[in-house]
């Protein structure tokens, strides 16, 4: 596996080039907001921790953060402070409940709305520190095609595309992955179905969407975690999300992530 970062494929400064694999980098994306992508990285993380692997999830909305809200956490010091160099990338990365580490961005920043050169350069340089120090980092991205996402996006080797089973969802997710397809040359990439009603129902969807998926799982919905403020994956680990959160972690041990030493 190439743990050295290539530059972004999608960037119209640079050239299109196809992205060297990275190995342990996963982008946890989506089309539309709010259908579950920080949810889903931060109890993906509890459930390959809970595996035995050493995982950080970076908070990579960089402007309109809230893994820290999931988690309960509250920051002094932000990934904005290392950006800027305020802080040391160290002194940033915080233990979250789950035993896995955590890299938060500040929220309501209108600088990281446009993907600037020094935006672009800082993330590099955060991303080829952070890389080699853990078997894996989960890059819990902001929505849809805009050029930081799609910037975070290129720094994955493996994209899971959160999507719920509303159309809306559904569409942006498609065209979503259409982007990806076109100017990162993604050849695979996971859907993962969040608040299925039913397990049988996100077969159904991915079917819809067979055409450019390689995987899919079904991500049952689990509210009380969240109104605890709590990771599901300590407060239900055995509830249906749960499960399926385990089954994901484990088919992905299987075919990207290294095994814990
Ligand atoms: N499977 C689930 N069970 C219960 N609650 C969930 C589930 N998935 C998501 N949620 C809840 O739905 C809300 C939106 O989820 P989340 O914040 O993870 O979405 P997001 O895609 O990260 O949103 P954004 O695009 O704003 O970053 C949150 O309150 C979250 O806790
Ligand atoms: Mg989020």
């Amino acid at each position: 596996m190439n743990d050295v970062l290539a530059p972004p494929a999608h960037h119209p400064d640079l050239p299109q080039v196809p992205l060297k694999p990275l190995g342990k980098v996963l982008a946890v994306t989506s089309g539309k907001g709010g259908v579950g992508k920080t949810f889903v990285s931060a109890n993906l993380a509890a459930a390959l921790a809970k595996r035995g692997h050493k995982v950080l999830v970076l908070d990579a909305d960089l402007g309109l953060a809230n893994l820290d809200v999931v988690l309960n956490l509250y920051p002094k010091i932000t990934l904005h402070d290392v950006f800027t160099g305020k802080a040391k990338l160290e002194d940033a990365i915080l233990p979250a409940p789950g035993g896995f580490s955590v890299l938060l961005a500040g929220s309501g920043m209108v600088e990281y709305s446009r993907l600037t050169s020094e935006v672009r350069n800082e993330f590099l340089r955060v991303m080829n520190s952070l890389v080699p120090n853990y078997d894996v980092v989960i890059l819990d991205t902001g929505a849809g095609i805009s050029d930081v996402v799609l910037f975070a996006v290129s720094l994955a080797s493996e994209v899971l595309m959160v999507a719920t089973p509303e159309p809306t969802s559904l569409t942006d997710a498609y065209a979503t992955i259409k982007v990806l397809v076109g100017q990162q040359q993604r050849q695979t990439i996971r859907v993962i179905i969040n608040q299925a009603t039913r397990s049988g129902s996100g077969v159904a969807i991915t079917n819809q969407l067979q055409q450019v998926l390689d995987r899919f799982v079904v991500v049952g919905l689990n509210q009380q975690a969240i109104m605890r403020r709590q990771l599901m994956m300590q407060a239900t680990p055995g509830c249906p999300a749960g499960v399926a959160l385990g089954q994901i972690a484990r088919n992905l041990e299987e075919s990207v992530i290294p095994r814990a030493a």
